[in-house]
């Protein structure tokens, strides 16, 4: 049973302006009560209330290492919470972590804390007021107060995607950094649906294995997570050397971009967090930028599919039956998903429909990860074998088709998708069934001037010839289905022409695919509130 009361007592918000230092407690109080709240949080490590209030007598005590322990541990259980992120940028001030302490607070402004008069006189923050880097927040700060009032893009509240095990839900998102162990954090792919597990990266070798052997992937996971992994890289380095740190960031962005080719995605996140360090003076600002600019995009990331879902949701009347293929969902992204995001939107205003998954073989993401996330939303949904698609739009039994992307040519309109995608839009062009495509704008390639030119992802053929599973001790088993001694050919991944795509979802508004180019400055610069 949790006894509340006396966390009750002192509860309130830890770090703003309305703080009333005077009804705090004497030292001796304090005392008292650290040693009973960390008695509660040793029996419970997640209870929040607790943790909060135990994060804020440890920094009235001076205790500000073990605050930072306690507000490390909140923004693990709360990375959405802007004051969490906040109270974390303090503690890692108090404690002489400047570079953390920037990375923290521009999450915090990122996920929207605004109590800009109490940023700038919070005692907590005085050195790191006075630290070069801070000009960095000054400055976003300032474009803050001039955007408020503007008329850019605003997204709806992010629906946040909670994963309910053995009768707990809680919210995750599927790539995010520790920086503390100066890890990525990633949701095990691999392992689902039987199993759910995160797992750390602690190098960014290890981050680009990670993406390479598929324990994170879809376009915008692996988007964020090179953008963390090019983040732990460059934090790894140890020097003061400029060109040495140029060369090695140089390094890292190689390995991580040759993790996997087709996706656009971790190409644009990657610049856009190089562009950013650009504006640091020492390897030190840098790399406090890159983190930041990591930080940024996952959020960017999340923000866009949640916008993309404000504009699909219209599309979705009640009572409809969907297809969509392999899986754009919130696994495939930081958060709610691309092609999942109508979806989501649709059901939170309140009405009902039906969803065919593509079970999309060879790996299956339809059945696996797509029929796991939609089990975890309570949408109705079937898995289909990849074939069946064609009987059921003949039947009339599928009304809308939502696919997400890897690389859409910002030229051409030509979109890459799972293999699979195209054969479906040749089938939804002959049955009259409208054909959408949902990405974020990092999944949109400016450069390429064909499909033809898009790199495709030759995969093993062992993934063609047999099959993973749990057998029947819960144990992870690959069986072999096909002949053997035949030999396979397995290209991931397909071109759909635009001719055959009814429009594109994007953050900014649903489009022509052939509309992309003339829309590219609206596209390429929209930014999405979140
Ligand atoms: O090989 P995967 O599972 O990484 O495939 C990429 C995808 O997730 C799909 O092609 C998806 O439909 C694109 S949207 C993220």
């Amino acid at each position: 049973m949790r006894i509340i009361g006396p966390v009750w007592v002192y509860c309130m918000p830890k770090k703003s302006s309305a703080t009333s230092r005077s009804a705090r407690p004497s030292p001796r109080d304090l005392d008292i009560e650290i040693g009973f709240l960390e008695g509660v949080v040793r029996r419970d490590p997640e209870y929040l209330e607790a943790l909060q209030v135990l994060g804020d007598d440890y920094t009235r005590r001076g205790k500000y290492a073990d605050g930072l322990r306690v507000d490390e541990q909140l923004a693990r259980l709360r990375p959405e919470d802007s004051l969490v992120h906040y109270n974390l940028a303090c503690s890692y001030a108090l404690t002489d972590h400047f570079d953390e302490a920037v990375a923290a607070l521009d999450r915090a402004l990122t996920l929207g804390y605004r109590d800009f008069k109490w940023l700038s006189k919070d005692p907590d923050l005085t050195k790191l007021r006075e630290h070069p880097l801070f000009k960095k927040i000054r400055a976003r700060v300032k474009a803050l107060k001039v955007k408020r009032g503007e008329n850019s893009l605003r997204a709806s509240p992010l629906p946040i995607m909670n994963v309910t095990l053995r009768g707990r839900t809680r919210h995750y998102r599927t790539v995010t950094f520790a920086a503390d162990k100066n890890a990525v954090v990633l949701v095990e792919q691999r392992l689902l649906p039987h199993q759910f597990q995160t797992v750390a990266t602690r190098t960014y070798r290890e981050t680009a294995a990670a993406i390479r052997d598929m324990v994170v992937r879809g376009a915008g996971a692996i988007g964020a997570t090179a953008a963390y992994g090019l983040a732990q890289g460059a934090r790894a380095f140890r020097g003061g050397n400029l060109k040495k740190f140029h060369a090695y960031v140089d390094q890292v962005t190689a390995t991580l971009t040759a993790a996997r080719p087709t996706a656009v995605d971790p190409v644009n996140a990657m610049c856009q967090v190089r562009q950013h360090m650009s504006a640091g003076a020492t390897v030190g600002e840098q790399q406090a930028l890159a983190l930041a600019a990591a930080e940024e995009f996952a959020n960017e990331d999340a923000a866009h599919c949640a916008a993309i879902g404000e504009h699909g949701a219209p599309l979705i009347a009640e009572g409809m039956n969907i297809l969509t293929h392999c899986n754009a969902g919130w696994l495939a992204f930081v958060d709610v998903g691309s092609a999942t995001a109508p979806m989501y939107a649709a059901q939170a205003q309140g009405r009902k429909f039906h969803v065919y998954c593509d079970e999309t073989r060879p790996r299956s993401q339809g059945a696996t990860l797509t029929a796991w996330e939609l089990a975890q939303q309570g949408v109705s949904h079937q898995i289909i074998a990849d074939n069946a698609a064609g009987f059921l739009m003949q039947r009339g039994e599928i009304d809308l088709v939502i696919v997400g992307s890897d690389r859409t040519l910002g030229r051409t309109g030509e979109v890459t998708n799972k293999i699979g995608t195209y054969t479906k839009a040749v089938l939804a062009r002959r049955h009259g069934i409208p054909f959408f495509v949902a990405i974020p704008l990092s999944t949109i390639d400016w450069n390429l001037k064909s499909g033809a030119d898009i790199p495709i992802e030759e995969r093993n053929e062992s993934e063609v010839l047999g099959a993973w599973g749990v057998n029947d001790a819960g144990r992870r088993q690959y069986v072999g289905v096909a002949n053997p001694g035949s030999g396979a050919r397995n290209p991931g991944f397909d071109v759909t022409p635009p001719e055959l795509i009814t429009g594109i979802i994007t953050p900014v508004g649903i489009f022509k695919p052939k509309e992309l180019w003339g829309r590219r400055k609206q596209l390429s610069g929209a930014h999405v509130k979140h």
